[in-house]
């Protein structure tokens, strides 16, 4: 605080907020989720990470700390510079084609990043460039001639995934290079009998080229040191020690062109390997945040954060399946390169559904897109929440557990307390009363706030939501208790019905306040409720003798047959994807006669929500959809019966022409038209609005 405006002889009193919310220090932290692959969408096994994430950085902020979530997309690779190939297009137009989806995505489910950059970037190249001069400098990298598959048709180098063939022990064929499927043998890719390149079929042939190593082996004490200090869960840490006893070995850090990275410095025709430059993006995305008009005004400075006697915190968030880069050869190297290692490296396991691992062919397998199409981001943000643990064991959702779980707690206890006490209030004129009505139980809410806290910063979430609702619980049965609608009918009892809602109120305003990380939808609607900003910075204080607004409805019950046509389309998408493209680019349909703009101009194409999806009795192509227009109600015939069952279309969005003249066909009147495209069977798709489209908009 600066003293040089108060004039002399002030009175210094210090207010009781102030010198709670100064009891601990602010922090400053910086905090990453995995960098997500640029060749494919995200979907909800994702989504645990960056859920996780996105609620410990909302708690932090909440609490007061400069807390700076940044990410990026992992650009890098061969599969991305295949997948480019496949499409048609450059490996920079399908980069920021994917980058464009995964802001969105995340934007969907309220995953707020301070900042979602690249590793495609030039912030990235410079850092990967120092950090590898550094490890240069310090003579920890070695090259040599190794010999690899090399595909002479596609003419590049093979990772052991890009090839099959025979096993050489139980003779299976179709095997991948690396490991059997059927008898379990791991082996090279050279001992594989017939062996052929996945991409071009052609059979590799053995060749020669120079490769640079990281010398991991000469971090090994460091590494055994760094592992039990605290960093890493216990179990990680124990995982990590059965690899340091077993022996490191020089880590490959190069691959041959073509590919799609940086060219490594002085070296033509050889790049860093993807996972090289990787974990450096954390560092570049921070960068390029710093060096932005925000970072600007924010005083930040990047070195401050990275620099090996950095006071700030670094933290990781990632899976465990990516553990190794992160706790042994991503410390090894930001130690070597004379920079910070990561204060944590939070570690969580693998997405089940319904007890399995996710599958495209059950409909289990769905994308973030397919999810909000259907349900509310937060009904997962909580399920998610409600299970994680501060362990790196697997999480399931069970889609039937998630239905009643959510509607019982959030809807059924929290909503509750909110949506009975406010009528009360609002009759009596909409002020709160002055005093809690019962100072015991107000105070058990505001001292668990601080257990709650700490469940957060643990990454405990689940215990922190079970603190929560044992809250709510306690809530509903003072209410229950109270039956202020019961009161409410006996004469000069007003008082005591104000009071006990009152203090409802309070109680509700508490437990958003600990939800508002989980359920920063909810807690926003909440605060227009209540006519002020949540906050979390100092133990919570009883409020009244103000108003509060009209209740409005917070959070809406899931139905069943949403999720259920969620899966559905999940596994439509599956079976879609599957079919190869029908012909080329122009799928064998010649384009039609020219028209003028004001032929196209006539008609009105709308989006619209499909709000019923039936059988017609007797047709064996049609379907009746019952369409809403925004206020306006349509009834549409449409030939899509062979690709789609009425339970996948019940409540997605599309678009009609809402301008076509009304049509009698032999089960009735059709209102318009939906469009879809595709040869026909299996393969007709309805057109797919983007998710924010409303209905009765129009499509220009
Ligand atoms: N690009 C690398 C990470 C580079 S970090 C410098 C990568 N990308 S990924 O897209 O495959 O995964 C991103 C994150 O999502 C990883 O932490 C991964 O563990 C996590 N998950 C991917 N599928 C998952 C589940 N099914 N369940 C839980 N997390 C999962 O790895
Ligand atoms: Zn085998």
């Amino acid at each position: 605080m600066s003293t040089d405006r108060i004039p002399t002889g002030s009175k210094i009193s210090i207010d009781n907020t102030y010198q709670q919310a100064t009891m601990t220090e602010q922090r400053n932290i910086l905090v990453t989720s995995a960098l997500p692959y640029a060749n494919g969408s995200i979907h909800l096994g994702h989504l645990v990470e960056y859920i996780q994430t996105d609620i410990w950085v909302r708690f932090q902020k909440a609490r007061g700390h400069n807390c700076i979530y940044v990410c990026a997309d992992d650009a890098h690779g061969t599969a991305i510079m295949l997948k480019a190939q496949q499409l048609g297009h450059s490996p920079e137009q399908q980069i920021a084609a994917v980058k464009r989806e995964h802001e969105e995505d995340f934007a969907g489910f309220l995953v707020q990043f301070d900042n979602f950059h690249s590793t495609h970037s030039e912030e990235n190249r410079e850092l990967s460039e120092m950090i590898y001069a550094r490890l240069q400098a310090q003579g920890k990298i070695a090259s040599r001639t190794i010999t690899q598959a090399y595909d002479p048709e596609k003419q590049l180098f093979l990772a052991d995934r890009y090839i099959k063939g025979t096993c050489p022990r139980c003779k299976a064929e179709d095997q991948y290079g690396d490991n059997c499927e059927v008898c379990g043998a791991t082996y090279a890719p050279t001992e594989l009998i017939e062996p052929r390149s996945v991409l071009s079929g052609a059979t590799p042939v053995a060749r020669d080229s120079e490769h640079f190593f990281f010398k991991l082996p000469e971090f090994e004490d460091f590494l055994k040191h760094w592992t039990r200090a605290g960093h890493l869960q216990e179990e990680v840490a124990n995982k990590l020690a059965e690899w340091l006893d077993s022996g490191l070995q020089q880590w490959d850090i190069s691959r041959d062109a073509p590919y799609f990275g940086f060219e490594i410095p002085g070296q033509p025709g050889k790049f860093f390997y993807v996972w090289l430059d990787a974990p450096i993006g954390y560092i570049a995305s921070f960068k390029n945040y710093c060096e932005s008009q925000r970072g600007r005004e924010l005083g930040l400075d990047w070195r401050s954060y990275w620099d090996a006697d950095s006071s700030a915190e670094v933290y990781h968030f990632i899976g465990k399946d990516i553990v190794n880069f992160h706790a042994l050869f991503w410390p090894a190297i930001l130690h070597c390169a004379g920079l910070r290692t990561p204060s944590k490296v939070c570690v969580h396991g693998f997405l089940t559904v319904n007890g399995k691992k996710m599958s495209k062919s059950r409909g289990t397998f769905i994308n973030a897109r397919t999810y909000l199409q259907y349900l509310d981001p937060e009904w997962l943000r909580y399920y998610f929440a409600a299970k994680l643990t501060a362990g790196v064991d697997d999480l399931d959702l069970n889609l039937e557990d998630f239905v009643q779980r959510v509607n019982a707690d959030l809807v059924g206890k929290v909503v509750n307390i909110a949506s009975r006490s406010a009528r009360f209030i609002a009759k009596q004129g909409g002020v709160l009363a002055a005093e809690p009505a019962d100072p015991a139980l107000w105070q058990r809410f505001v001292e668990r706030g601080e257990l709650i806290a700490g469940y957060y910063e643990s990454r405990d979430f689940s215990k922190a939501m079970r603190e929560i609702m044992s809250l709510a619980d306690a809530a509903n049965e003072y209410i229950a208790a109270q039956a202020p609608w019961t009161l409410a009918k006996q004469p000069g009892s007003e008082q005591r019905v104000l009071a006990v809602c009152s203090l409802a109120i309070n109680m509700f305003r508490a437990l958003m306040t600990y939800l508002q990380p989980v359920l920063p939808a909810m807690a926003a609607k909440a605060e227009a409720f209540l006519g002020e900003t949540l906050s979390w910075r100092a133990p919570l204080s009883y409020r009244g003798e103000v108003a509060i607004n009209p209740f409005k409805p917070l959070m809406t019950r899931i139905e069943k047959d949403r999720v259920e046509a969620m899966v559905a389309a999940s596994k439509a998408e599956t079976a879609a994807a599957d079919q190869p493209p029908p012909g080329g680019p122009l799928a064998g349909e010649p384009i039609a006669a020219e028209i003028g703009f004001d032929d196209f101009a006539k008609i009105d194409l709308r989006i619209v929500k499909i709000i019923k999806a039936e059988h017609v009795e007797g047709a064996d192509k049609l379907l009746k959809l019952t369409l809403d227009l925004g206020g306006d109600t349509r009834s549409v015939f449409s030939g899509i019966k062979s690709a789609y069952e009425p339970e996948q279309l019940q409540g997605r969005l599309t678009v009609m022409v809402a301008n076509l003249k009304p049509r009698k066909m032999k089960f009735g009147v059709s209102e318009g038209m939906v469009l879809a495209a595709g040869p026909g069977g299996k393969d007709i798709y309805l057109l797919d609005p983007h998710p924010g489209a409303e209905p009765g908009m129009k499509v220009t």
